[in-house]
């Protein structure tokens, strides 16, 4: 699996794409559009989790350390940078083409 090859050691389950989604449902859709079924609920600025998968290497690192980024550095997130590999394994299975 392509996520597992760019980790490398770092032990991300196999379900890491699931557990992923419910992390983003928690934590992001509240802002972004997480989900190609219902790309439409997020507030208006915000890049879509398809469009970070679309062009993920413009969004890999981005999402990676996205605690220390406005806006959400305001947003005292508590989020690890496991859980965010996690998230951002989802995101990857949302790449289309
Ligand atoms: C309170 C609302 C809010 C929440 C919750 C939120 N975001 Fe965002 N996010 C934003 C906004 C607004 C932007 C657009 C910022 C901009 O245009 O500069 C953004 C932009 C981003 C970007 C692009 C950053 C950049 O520098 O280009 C990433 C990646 C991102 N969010 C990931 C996430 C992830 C992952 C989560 C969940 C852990 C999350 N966001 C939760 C509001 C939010």
């Amino acid at each position: 699996m392509l996520f597992v090859a760019v980790l490398g050691a770092w032990p991300v389950p196999a379900d890491a794409a699931a557990e992923g989604r419910a992390l983003a449902q928690k934590l992001c859709a509240r802002c972004h559009a997480i989900d190609p079924d219902a790309p439409w609920n997020s507030i208006g600025s915000t890049p879509s989790f398809m469009l970070m998968a679309k062009k993920l290497e413009r969004y890999e690192q981005r999402i990676l350390t996205v605690t220390s980024r406005r806006p959400h550095i305001a947003q005292r997130f508590s989020v690890s940078e496991d859980d965010l590999e996690r998230i951002l394994a989802y995101i990857r299975t949302l790449k289309r083409d």
